[in-house]
């Protein structure tokens, strides 16, 4: 069997194009076009890499946006202060602060400093509850693309079993509740889960956020299984691998994400989503 490919690249193509559209049409109603915040603090190559793409994605949907850029050895007051400075703008409708933050600062006290109607990252407390009770508001993005990028595949989702490996805050657990939510039968893996092989070999939905490259096994992977692959390691030659064998898997799986092109563009796509829905709710 060659597992089908699911494009994240070209369905975050399409779902831009709609966005696009939207915004083309509140403009010529007078309205004022989406605006989008993105904070970063320190240099990390990688969060460099990330803000970039995700201000050029705006760009192209014709959204307004603004980069703030602080120094690594900001004080957590300056933060929060901007913080409090765009969540009172009119002009802003969403606030990203790009993690991870430098050691002194406090993630939580971060994020729960952002307006939850401008959380468009869907971290904050309220915006994670909302999800919890199956009513939620702006929801967090990579885990929002990977169920975008499942119902495309047409399947139901209902009753399957789904594993996820890893447990972050940002993709483990509301990847989880996600799934919950449209009733799959879901088990979370960590660092101290037992057998865990056996536990994917049962799995018809395998989300690898495991961080480690070519982590997940074509001997693990049942045959015909969904498998979404979240990793996105450099290697020592600079090229990028998922947490997935993918060319091992992809002769067993029944759809498998590429990395690159898979699910880091439906994450981008889903802050895009975020931020129109944060002008409604605004
Ligand atoms: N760092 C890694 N992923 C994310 C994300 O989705 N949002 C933010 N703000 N930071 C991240």
């Amino acid at each position: 069997m060659t597992a089908q490919i699911l494009d994240g690249k070209a369905i975050a193509a399409d779902i831009r194009e709609n966005i696009q559209s939207e915004v083309r049409q509140m403009l010529a109603n007078g309205q004022p076009p989406p605006g989008l915040a993105v904070v970063l603090v320190g240099e990390n190559p990688a969060s460099q890499v990330y803000v970039r793409n995700k201000r050029l994605a705006c760009e192209q949907v014709g959204f307004y946006s603004q980069l703030h850029t602080l120094a690594a050895d900001c004080t957590q007051e300056a933060l929060l202060a901007l913080i409090e400075q765009l969540n009172k703008d009119p002009a802003i409708n969403g606030i990203l602060v790009q993690l991870p933050l430098p050691q002194h600062i406090d993630e939580e006290t971060v994020t729960e400093h952002i307006l939850p109607a401008k959380d468009v990252d869907g971290f904050h407390p309220y915006n994670i509850g909302r999800l919890v009770l199956r009513r939620p508001l702006l929801r967090p993005c990579t885990p929002k693309g990977i169920m975008t990028l499942l119902q495309r595949t047409g399947q139901q989702l209902e009753g399957q079993d789904a594993i996820i490996i890893g447990q972050s805050n940002i993709v483990g657990r509301p990847m989880a509740l996600e799934l919950l939510a449209a009733r799959c039968t879901i088990t979370v893996c960590h660092s101290r889960t037992k057998d865990l092989p056996d536990k994917i070999r049962q799995a018809d939905i395998v989300i690898a956020a495991v961080g480690r490259a070519h982590f997940v096994q074509d001997y693990w992977v049942k045959p015909g299984a969904t498998v979404i692959d979240v990793g996105i390691n450099r290697l020592d030659d600079g090229s990028l691998a998922g947490d997935v064998d993918f060319d091992a898997v992809s002769k067993k799986a029944g759809w498998i994400t590429p990395v690159p092109g898979g699910v880091g563009p439906m994450t981008i796509a889903s802050l895009l989503e975020n931020t129109l829905q944060a002008v409604k709710l605004g």
